[in-house]
């Protein structure tokens, strides 16, 4: 008899790199399942071919019921919104370690988990932001150590991120972005995700995702302007200005100390890891079926989208 746990649950399914792991799924023709709170917002991005199922992470019992009938699971759930980040512990912690529980007991051994590129517990110290990752490190570490077939992606930040700075031909960064950082587009996080759901023999491994190259934001400015013919102009502003905005704002919402923090880590990016990112790169490619979006082409996308 054909076995019911045929599908393919993903938390966070309709998230920026969720609902592109979902489309690739989809696409390779699997049955998906995805956890959201908002169904009617998770139909009109994913369409018809997914399950949804309505709920919120942070109760028991969305947890229990959903994973009926499923055989691998992947995790794409964050809290990193002025919305949800009050409840970043219930969400990217306990609802994680709430998942394997429950997994567990339903039987279900493969897991796969989207974290940060890399996440260093001595630097975060150093930097004076130890809180920044400490949430990925224990969820890793006890992945880690589980004896779930697990897989832990550790994804460079979207090319999002330098398009995100960009207004009216300038592109103003706190700090000014001078550190090389990988970074990688949605699509190819989706794709090698979504093999890595099909695949069995990446067991116990930990696949750092990046594009083709580590850019600064000055280099990607040139990068824009020589593709578009239009400058691009880099200016930055200093990051204590954040630091300052940040605490003024502590009362009100915690988001933008957060944001601080993320940026704090973007201008300390350690010089051996964007170093590393060729290597990350070719292994990401003997691994994996799959053709990479370079920077130059994310660029030409949006140009000819209008959307830059
Ligand atoms: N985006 C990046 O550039 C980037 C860079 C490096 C690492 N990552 C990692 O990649 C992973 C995914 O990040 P992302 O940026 O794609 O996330 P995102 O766009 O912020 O999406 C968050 C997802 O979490 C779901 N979610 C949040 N709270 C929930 C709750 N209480 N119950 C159920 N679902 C909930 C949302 O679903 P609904 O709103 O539908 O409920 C949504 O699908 C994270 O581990 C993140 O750290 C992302």
């Amino acid at each position: 008899m054909k076995s019911l746990k045929n599908k393919i649950i993903v938390f966070g399914g309709t998230g920026h790199y969720g609902r592109i792991v979902v489309e690739q799924l989809i696409q390779k023709g699997q049955t998906v399942k995805v956890v959201s709170r908002n169904r009617e917002n998770a139909l009109k991005l994913l369409g018809d071919k997914v399950e949804i199922f309505e709920g919120d992470v942070c109760n028991r019992e969305t947890i229990i019921d959903s994973l009926k009938n499923a055989r691998t699971i992947v995790i794409c759930l964050s809290a990193m919104s002025n919305k949800l980040i009050r409840k970043m512990k219930q969400i990217e912690r306990d609802a994680v370690l709430a998942i394997m529980e429950e997994a567990k007991k339903q039987n279900i051994s493969r897991l796969i988990y989207l974290s940060g590129y890399e996440m260093r517990e001595e630097l975060l110290r150093d930097l004076k932001i130890p809180e920044f990752g400490e949430i990925k490190i224990e969820v890793e570490s006890k992945i880690s150590h589980s004896d779930f077939n697990w897989t832990i992606l550790g994804c460079a930040p979207s090319f999002e991120i330098f398009f995100a700075f960009i207004r009216n031909g300038k592109m103003t960064v706190p700090g000014g972005g001078l550190r090389a950082i990988p970074s990688i587009s949605a699509e190819d996080v989706g794709e090698i995700t979504a093999q890595t759901a099909l695949r069995d023999d990446l067991k116990g491994k930990r696949i750092r995702l990046t594009g083709p190259q580590a850019f600064t934001f000055p280099e990607v400015a040139e990068q824009i302007s020589s593709i578009s013919g239009k400058k691009i102009k880099h200016s930055a502003i200093p990051l204590t200005i954040i630091n300052v905005v940040s605490f003024l704002l502590l009362p009100f919402t915690p988001f933008v100390r957060f944001l601080y923090k993320s940026l704090k880590m973007l201008n300390n990016f350690p010089h051996d890891l964007a170093e590393r990112v060729p290597k990350d790169f070719e292994i990401l490619n003997k691994l994996f079926d799959y053709e990479a979006i370079s920077l130059e082409m994310e660029i030409r996308k949006r140009l000819e989208e209008n959307s830059l």
